[in-house]
């Protein structure tokens, strides 16, 4: 059976059973790994992508359940409007170390930003408390995303 969805908006025709998941279908049949495996049970954030602009974890999201929508993984993030401050701002404040969880941490911020331009640090700190960092760059994570919401006069660029 065959599963319409669009990825970085291009459609995808995928023949796969309802239950595969997302994480599953971008990493092994579309060769998108910038999404990554951690926990495989939606409690780090490392798989992180966004569905219709809300943040999900695609380890746990099924495949039937995106039918139809727009789905943003980190290789689409310089098409989204907030997406290279996003990432511009990550590293200026090297906002990283191992990196594992980058990905999932600038989608989640570039969905923030979408639906909340200007958040202050609470709001950061709530909405980014489902990703998880081992290696502890909250702080950095925390700053950059707040810098990227204050630079949000140029739009992107490229
Ligand atoms: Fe999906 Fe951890 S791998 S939440
Ligand atoms: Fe290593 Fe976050 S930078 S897990």
């Amino acid at each position: 059976m065959s599963t319409a969805i669009h990825i970085n908006g291009a459609r995808h025709e995928i023949d796969a059973q309802d239950q595969r998941l997302l994480l599953d279908i971008l990493r092994n049949e579309l060769g998108l790994k910038g999404s990554h495996f951690g926990c495989g049970a939606g409690n780090c954030g490392a798989c992180m992508v966004l569905v219709d602009e809300v943040p999900v974890y695609a380890c746990n999201t099924p495949l039937w359940s995106v039918a139809g929508k727009q789905v943003l993984t980190v290789e689409g993030l310089a098409r989204h409007p907030a997406g290279a401050r996003v990432q511009r701002a990550f590293i200026k404040h090297g906002a990283a170390q191992c990196g594992y969880c980058t990905s999932g941490m600038v989608v989640a911020a570039a969905g923030l930003l979408a639906r909340c331009p200007a958040p202050d640090g609470r709001q950061i700190r709530e909405h980014m408390d489902r990703n998880l960092c081992r290696c502890g760059s909250h702080l950095r994570v925390i700053r950059a995303i707040s810098d990227a919401a204050a630079d949000s006069g140029d739009g992107g660029g490229s």
